[in-house]
């Protein structure tokens, strides 16, 4: 990887039945490998173990002693070796899912001084509610959050054949890719001079 390509995992963060995520996430990162700043991954909450009940220790004291089950080594490695993270979520009840909140739980030097973007989808609101939660949340766990982001409000925004309908909506996501990318580079400049005082 060339220190201009930046490792960018895609977090899918539903893992409903039935669930519309993994649409948005393809496409996202199908605009990400277009982009070409970025080496990319889809990481489907769907196909991890990610239980609900959190060990007794704290990811912020215990560092890289946590207890995560032998299960999860591969959603930490992923969130480990990750320069850039987009979450694509909808809305559930005017936030996010549990299912991602469990995997943002269960991690935490694994987001610090990392770049997020958020890309969501849900009713007339877009999965905003979703977002502000989020970007709330992520501050909490040292990571940068992006301002720009995409939101899909799906009973107005129709998707067809996996895309949105919306022509607009590729330029929308070259311009979050842009400031994502331009973060993720400064902000790997900067772990790599000075660890982060997390
Ligand atoms: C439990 C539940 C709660 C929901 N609450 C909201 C809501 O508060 N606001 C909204 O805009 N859409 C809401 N929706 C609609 C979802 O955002 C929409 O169905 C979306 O496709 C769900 O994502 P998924 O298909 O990936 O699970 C809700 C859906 C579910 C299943």
């Amino acid at each position: 990887m060339d220190i201009n390509t930046h490792k960018l995992v895609v977090v899918v963060g539903s893992v409903r039945e039935g669930r519309f995520g993994p649409v948005v996430g393809s496409w996202v990162a199908e605009q990400a490998r277009g982009h070409g700043g970025f080496d990319v991954e889809v990481v489907d909450l769907a196909e991890h173990d990610i239980p609900l009940a959190l060990p007794d220790a704290y990811p912020s004291v215990a560092g890289a002693s946590y207890p995560r089950p032998a299960s999860m080594a591969p959603l930490t490695a992923a969130l480990d070796g990750a320069d850039a993270f987009i979450m694509v979520t909808p809305e559930y009840n005017r936030s996010y899912p549990a299912s991602l909140k469990a995997a943002i739980d269960w991690h935490y030097t694994q987001w610090a001084a990392k770049p997020v973007a958020f890309v969501s989808y849900g009713g007339g609101a877009g999965g905003r509610h979703a977002v502000l939660h989020l970007e709330n949340v992520m501050g909490e766990l040292h990571a940068v959050t992006i301002r720009d982001g995409l939101a899909f409000p799906l009973n107005r925004v129709a998707w067809e054949d996996g895309r949105p309908a919306d022509p607009e909506s590729a330029g929308y996501a070259k311009k979050l890719l842009d400031q994502l990318s331009w973060w993720a580079g400064a902000l790997r400049t900067a772990r790599e001079a000075v660890p982060y005082p997390a």
